[in-house]
């Protein structure tokens, strides 16, 4: 094992040739890329974005609550982040009175910056390399659950050594599949307050229509402020702040949390990705999205009442579209299927080749196999729990257990976490459009799964309603209570273990149970045996990818898969061509707003101040040298889901934007690469700066941070 461990070490070590974009990087090994960042620009060392032994970058970059990443912008804890990012703490502080998402916040003195409990910022203060400690035992003849036990024993051994030692929070990671492993040192700051806000109108500019698109106008950053024990916080480093914009060719790098790309799957895993699960969930919420912008359209309330749900679907929705033209045009299955050829040919002179080769083969029976009941839990999720009745019904299934024997301190928690639920759902349900989609939903899923894959409900249809689903769609919300908010709170009230034996009865919870059992029965353990075995073949194939390209794909970069830990990626400002002759520039300023300014349409509409700002010209230092406000550019650095808020960095590692989206032509770089079409998306430091300061008068920002 410990050669294999050795020649391991050596492949990480080859240090990589001049080539931009493509890669997520660990900082604690980025002085592989040191040479590569300078080469293309940067003029800062490995050692100034990441150090153990003295402050560095590293020190002012956060994970930002569950799944953004945020930068510290002053020596008191100040934090940017992006607006849709922040959007919960900012709904949440929001009232009747105080609409801060529609008005804005601005804390205008640090006494006024609302606390949000529960909101945690995370900054690594170390991570180091433990394969071996966690590799320690196996040996080629392991088998994988002997494999799986031996790890997590290890893993636990090594969190328990050192964590008694240590004030941060340590766990142990795993890098390329199963491959490298890091122990990584946490520190977690759990009093985070809200600072600043801009309207919505600015933070979410564009709204779902624009989303994942270019050129774009979004002044997507919200503010907050980190605080340790009741005082701001004191970092160790703050980012200074460059107004000096980005020209094309600038170099530019990015430092944040991406959560999970798949770079290295064989191609019958793309295919069926790309080819088979992603067209199947397009085509359903293109379903569902097409009835709620009928019934929104129509009316302001449904269109309040369905905006988040549909900024929900439809941000995967838009992705996915993506990526399925992306892979398509780009010949993603093909290059990946002509990577497997050489694969093959490169494992006939290796010793080890029948492992790599016999990995490989495998996947074709696993995914055929695991094709059935991805599909199953596609559509159970998609189309069943679509319908809001059904899902909420769902969450009754608990009080149908309730017996004569429950004690009465649990059946008044659970009616008391029912009756909440229940004003949660009816403040956002407009019938008439679920009714539709239950129709839609339950039309595809019953010609889409075969009658044995199909939950009993599904086959109830065919025998009591002769196949008529809208009959069996009015049947289920004429009988069922959970259309109502008075009957459904009128059964919590009156709730008894008696009770059961009726609400079990209720058509919702009958189709609810119908397909959760299903689910439960047919499809979850076979999935999940599936998976463990793919993720078994998925770390074989990786080690052998680690051997081979470095040695037959020189040029190739091997990087880890994003898994929500700390990387650096670095790339090129700069403009694209998303499609035969068509051109992007590379930034986008305030008079496209104003271009696409429609006081009439919900994610067009311009406020009255801005307006006047623009009319005025009033930029301050803040406008480019070309006299306008630049609002948001794209470049080159290979990001994802995860790096929304993260800070994108010039040659100095001066704070030019916070990165928000990627661009639509290029989001199937979560399987594969270009780095022609993809690009990400940062909203101009310097609008930013703008807003706070000319838009809010909010000075007292401006003074604390650094700028240049
Ligand atoms: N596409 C971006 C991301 O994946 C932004 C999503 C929020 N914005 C929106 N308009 N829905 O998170
Ligand atoms: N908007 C995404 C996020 O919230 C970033 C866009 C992407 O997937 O690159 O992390």
């Amino acid at each position: 094992m410990k050669k294999v461990i050795l020649t391991l070490t050596i492949i990480l070590c080859i240090s990589t040739i001049v080539r931009a974009d493509e890669g997520m990087w660990i900082p604690a090994l980025l002085q592989k890329n040191e040479a590569e960042m300078q080469a293309m620009g940067m003029k800062i060392t490995a050692d100034d974005i990441y150090s153990i032994t003295h402050s560095s970058m590293k020190d002012a970059v956060v994970l930002f609550g569950g799944g953004c990443t945020g930068e510290i912008v002053s020596d008191q804890g100040l934090l940017l982040t992006n607006h849709h990012c922040g959007f919960d703490w900012i709904q949440k502080h929001s009232t009747v009175e105080h609409d801060y998402l529609t008005e804005g916040f601005w804390a205008m003195t640090m006494e006024e910056e609302l606390p949000c409990p529960g909101l945690t910022a995370k900054m690594l203060r170390n991570m180091v390399d433990v394969t071996e400690k966690v590799l320690n035992g196996i040996t080629n003849e392991t088998t994988d659950e002997e494999r799986a036990k031996i790890i997590s024993d290890n893993i636990k051994n090594i969190i328990e050594s050192v964590q008694k030692d240590t004030e941060y929070k340590v766990s142990v990671e795993s890098f390329y599949i199963g491959n490298q492993y890091f122990l990584m040192y946490n520190e977690i700051f759990t009093d985070i307050r809200m600072v600043g806000a801009p309207p919505s109108n600015i933070g979410k500019f564009g709204g779902d229509t624009d989303n994942w698109v270019w050129p774009r106008h979004t002044g997507d950053f919200s503010i907050f402020r980190i605080y340790k024990d009741g005082k701001p916080y004191k970092p160790d480093y703050h980012f200074t702040i460059s107004l000096d914009g980005v020209e094309e060719g600038d170099f530019t790098f990015v430092f944040g949390y991406p959560a999970r790309t798949n770079e290295y799957l064989p191609a019958v895993a793309v295919d069926q990705e790309a080819n088979v699960v992603y067209p199947v969930v397009v085509d359903l919420r293109t379903q569902i999205l097409d009835i709620y912008n009928k019934y929104q359209e129509k009316d302001a309330k449904v269109r309040l009442q369905y905006a988040s749900k549909h900024a929900g679907l439809g941000n995967g929705w838009k992705k996915w579209m993506g990526v399925i033209e992306g892979i398509r045009n780009f010949k993603g299955i093909e290059k990946k299927k002509a990577f497997e050829e050489s694969f093959y040919d490169w494992c006939q002179k290796e010793r080890r080749r029948v492992i790599y080769t016999r990995a490989l083969r495998e996947f074709d029976d696993v995914y055929a196999e695991y094709e059935k009941y991805r599909m199953a839990t596609t559509y159970f999720t998609e189309a069943g729990l679509s319908i809001e009745l059904i899902e909420f019904a769902a969450n009754f299934a608990q009080i149908t257990e309730v017996t004569k024997d429950t004690p009465q301190e649990e059946i008044d928690e659970l009616v008391n976490a029912l009756k909440s639920a229940t004003a949660t759902f009816f403040k956002d349900y407009y019938q008439p459009i679920d009714e539709e989609v239950a129709v839609t939903m339950l039309e595809a899923y019953r010609a889409a799964q075969p009658e044995d894959f199909r939950p009993e409900i599904l086959n109830e249809i065919d025998k009591k309603f002769k196949g008529n689903v809208k009959s069996y769609v009015n049947y289920l919300f004429s009988k069922s209570i959970f259309t109502s908010e008075e009957k459904v709170n009128k059964f919590l009230d009156e709730f008894t273990p008696a009770k059961v034996k009726k609400i079990e009865k209720d058509p919702a919870i009958v189709a609810a149970n119908s397909m959760m059992d299903f689910y439960v029965e047919n499809v979850m353990a076979k999935s999940r045996e599936c998976n463990a075995k793919i993720n078994d073949l998925r770390r074989v194939y990786m080690e052998g990818q680690m051997k081979m390209i470095p040695e037959v794909y020189p040029e190739k970069r091997l990087y880890p898969d994003a898994n929500f830990t700390l990387r650096v990626t670095y790339g090129k400002v700069g403009g694209f061509k998303p499609k035969d002759a068509v051109t992007y520039g590379y930034f986008t300023t305030l008079d496209g707003i104003m271009q696409k300014e429609n006081p009439n349409i919900y994610d067009y509409v311009v406020t009255d101040r801005l307006r006047e700002l623009y009319e005025a010209q009033d930029y301050g230092r803040y406008a480019d040298k070309d006299g306008s406000m630049h609002v948001a550019f794209i470049a080159g650095n290979h990001t994802t889901g995860g790096n929304s808020g993260s800070p994108i960095l010039n040659a100095e590692g001066k704070l030019l934007g916070l990165n928000f989206d990627r661009t639509w032509e290029g989001t199937m770089s979560d399987l594969i690469y270009d780095p022609s079409i993809c690009k990400n998306i940062s909203v101009d430091i310097r609008y930013v700066l703008f807003l706070i300061d000319k838009y809010a008068g909010c000075t007292r920002l401006i003074d604390e941070m650094t700028i240049e």
